[in-house]
């Protein structure tokens, strides 16, 4: 059985959504308090057992290397100041894990993107991670969904219960559930009308896939919004061969959007001894 060791996290979008703070820096490079988005991702990742990350960038993203880099003036500057905690934190973060960039050229869709990161999946199980979904759990959501791969040896989708009206912002799933927490999934739909939403378990940024996806993907069948669908793809090889849904246990953040990225800027400070009495006081007085 091959282990789940590599992960995928699409990052090429343009972030029109966060406009006008992402005309100049990357979505993804946003900050949670003190740490972008994408290190929330990337910790998740490392927390579930992933050796390699392969990011899907486009020419505005190279901040996102730069992060993951060495950064060698900032630590000649901090070892002189002799501020050893930053030192050691700084790191850290270029040492989590072996990071792997291509470049998507054209914004053909996520499905395309994860294409675009074929050569180097190579023949094996991998992990897909939406750059900007972070969710706060306590065993690491991607794990929960590599546990449920380990299990049926089949593709894997992480879903959360979204408001009925919701459901057409997302990827939807038709379940036929073994467990509470894991069902085969009979159907999969990339955005469908709210009345045609076969239930209200929605796609929220974290698959296992298999490299059987690739040939599927290569054959650049557009779907909804005329862009290559990952979601599509997913259809397909669940009608030749199965697909499993992982209700996961965590907070679930679209920090694309405004509001959802206030809330898990709340959710973490709120968590932080040295913000919660202070944040909370003021959060009641205003
Ligand atoms: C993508 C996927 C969709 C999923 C969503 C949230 O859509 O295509 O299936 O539900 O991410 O993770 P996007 O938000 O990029 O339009």
């Amino acid at each position: 059985m091959k282990k789940v060791r590599k992960a995928v996290i699409p990052v090429a979008g343009l972030g029109t959504r966060f406009l006008p703070a992402t005309k100049a820096q990357p979505k993804e490079m946003l900050t949670v308090i003190d740490k972008p988005i994408i290190q929330y991702i990337v910790e998740e990742a490392v927390a579930a057992g992933i050796e390699q990350i392969i990011f899907v960038t486009s020419s505005t993203k190279r901040a996102i290397e730069d992060h993951f880099d060495r950064n060698f003036e900032l630590e000649y500057r901090l070892r002189q100041k002799k501020k050893t905690a930053e030192m050691k934190d700084i790191l850290r973060i270029s040492d989590m894990a072996k990071f792997v960039y291509v470049r998507q050229k054209t914004p053909k869709g996520l499905g395309h993107a994860i294409y675009t990161a074929k050569d180097v999946v190579g023949d094996e199980p991998f992990a897909v991670m939406s750059g900007d979904d972070i969710i706060d759990a306590r065993v690491p959501a991607i794990k929960q969904l590599i546990q449920v791969y380990d299990k049926y040896q089949d593709i894997v989708v992480g879903v959360t219960q979204v408001p009925k009206k919701e459901t057409s912002k997302y990827g939807i799933v038709d379940p036929i559930y073994i467990d509470d927490k894991t069902s085969e999934i009979k159907k999969i739909i990339e955005k469908p009308k709210v009345e045609k939403a076969p239930s209200r378990l929605a796609v929220t940024g974290r698959y296992v896939l298999t490299p059987e996806i690739f040939n599927i993907l290569g054959k650049g069948k557009k779907g909804a919004g005329g862009e290559i669908q990952l979601t599509d793809a997913m259809a397909e090889h669940i009608r030749k061969r199965a697909g499993y849904a992982c209700t996961y246990s965590g907070d679930y953040y679209d920090c694309g959007n405004k509001l959802e990225f206030i809330k898990a800027t709340i959710n973490y400070a709120v968590k932080r001894k040295e913000f919660r009495g202070p944040l909370k006081r003021y959060l009641k007085k205003i």
